[in-house]
């Protein structure tokens, strides 16, 4: 998972923090730090070609990141459930992005799609 500039500049990484705690997720790894444009283009690499990428790369680079490491069962299903649609007006009640996010770009945080892109995105951040 990645909190992203908007959530760290409003000061929601401790809110967010719990609520991931709270729904007994483990955090394992976790660092803070600004992303370069090249880096935040390369993370976002499949989304190559898309007409948001410019605007999300900007974003991206705006303000401090925190990429976190997380384990539970069923992680990456349940953390999506957790955070809720991209679009945080379409996020359903009591998720993170419902409660949290700005909108469809600004919308606080990412989570890995699946387990084969944890495990690229987690080597993205974290050496060990
Ligand atoms: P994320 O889950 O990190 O994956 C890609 C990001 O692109 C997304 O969250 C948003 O921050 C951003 N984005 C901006 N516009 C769109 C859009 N129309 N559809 C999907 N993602 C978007």
């Amino acid at each position: 998972m990645i909190i992203k500039p908007d959530a760290t500049d409003r000061r929601f990484i401790g809110r967010i923090i719990d609520r991931l705690e709270k729904a007994r997720f483990q955090v394992v790894q976790m660092r803070m730090l600004r992303l370069t444009s090249a880096e935040a283009r390369r993370f976002y690499a499949v989304h190559e070609g898309k007409p948001f990428l410019d605007d999300l790369v900007e974003f991206m680079v705006s303000g401090r990141v925190v990429p976190m490491v997380l384990e539970k069962e069923n992680a990456v299903a349940d953390l999506r459930d957790l955070i809720g649609a991209t679009d945080p007006a379409r996020a359903a009640c009591g998720t993170i992005r419902q409660e949290i996010a700005l909108d469809v770009q600004r919308n606080s945080v990412h989570a890995s799609d699946s387990d084969e892109n944890a495990a690229i995105e987690i080597a993205f951040f974290f050496s060990d």
